[in-house]
Parts: structure tokens; C-alpha cells; sequence
């Protein structure tokens, strides 16, 4: 008899300022609050056979001690690391701190706006990127990751 193989577990990671989406800056962001994201994210991963762990906080720190935590625990990990992209070298050493597969994720097409956001930090760290779709960008997210997952 075959074996069944383990559900693969992904940790998404929501950064600064996320917590208000649906009311912050709805032209740019779109509509969508956190915790529909989370529960459409949740309905994709039994779909998918993938276990999903959602967790957002405003403060780096949180959220370089959320990636330790997953080494081990977690297969892989979707990050919208929001304007921390831009800035934190810390989590960018705590992705590469992480052996499983990474996809990074934005609502907005970061480069159609300021200079300063079009450069990520972790752009070399992700597998790939996925940008500029809104709330969709983390459904699409998803798919990647777990098929990369399933190939591994
Ligand atoms: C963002 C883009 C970042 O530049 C910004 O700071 C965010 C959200 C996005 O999802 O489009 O907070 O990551």
C-alpha cells in the first residue's frame, strides 16, 4: 500500500500596517481586509492539501522570531514582508536562515510607485515573486509555493 505523504506546512507572514487593510489606503490596496485574505487562504490550502499558519505583526522583531520559529516546524513560507521589504536586513537573514522554499508577495505593483519601493530585499531570497494583483497576489502566492512544494 502506498503511503500517504504529510501535508506540507506554510507559515504566511503579514507585515506592517496589514492589520488595517480594507480601510488603509483602499485605492492602492484594494478593498479586502486581513482576515478574509486569511480565511481565503485557509479554504485554498484544504484545496491544495497544504497546512496554512497565518501570522502578522507591526514589529520586526516579531516577525524575524516568527521565521526562526518555523525552521523545522514549517515547509515553506509566503511573506508580504509590506515596508519591511524595503528596509530590513534582518528578516531578510532570517529567510535565508530558512531552508524551505520562500514566495513573496505584494497587493500593489511596487514598481509602479515611489523609487524607494521598488527595490526588495528579499527578492534573491524568494523562489519568485508575485505583485500587483491585489488580494489575489496571495491566492496566486499560494499556488506557486505549494506546487514548488509538491515538486520538491
Ligand atoms: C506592500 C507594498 C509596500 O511598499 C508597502 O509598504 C506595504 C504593502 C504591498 O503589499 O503592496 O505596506 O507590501
Amino acid at each position: 500500500m502506498a503511503t500517504r505523504k504529510k501535508k506540507p506546512k506554510i507559515l504566511v507572514v503579514h507585515g506592517p500596517n496589514l492589520n488595517l487593510l480594507g480601510t488603509r489606503e483602499t485605492d492602492v490596496y484594494g478593498t479586502a481586509t486581513l482576515a478574509s485574505i486569511v480565511t481565503d487562504l485557509e479554504t485554498l490550502g484544504v484545496e491544495l492539501g497544504v497546512e496554512i499558519e497565518s501570522f502578522q505583526s507591526n514589529s520586526e522583531g516579531e516577525i524575524v522570531s516568527a521565521i526562526q520559529r518555523a525552521r523545522g516546524e514549517q515547509d515553506g513560507i509566503l511573506i508580504n514582508p509590506a515596508a519591511y521589504t524595503h528596509t530590513s536586513v534582518a528578516i531578510r537573514d532570517a529567510l535565508l536562515a530558512f531552508s524551505g522554499p520562500i514566495v513573496e508577495v505584494h497587493l500593489s505593483n511596487i514598481h509602479r510607485r515611489e523609487e524607494f519601493r521598488h527595490r526588495s530585499l528579499m527578492a534573491d531570497v524568494a523562489v519568485g515573486q508575485v505583485l500587483g494583483f491585489g488580494a489575489a497576489s496571495y491566492v496566486l502566492g499560494l499556488r506557486a509555493l505549494a506546487g514548488v512544494l509538491a515538486s520538491a
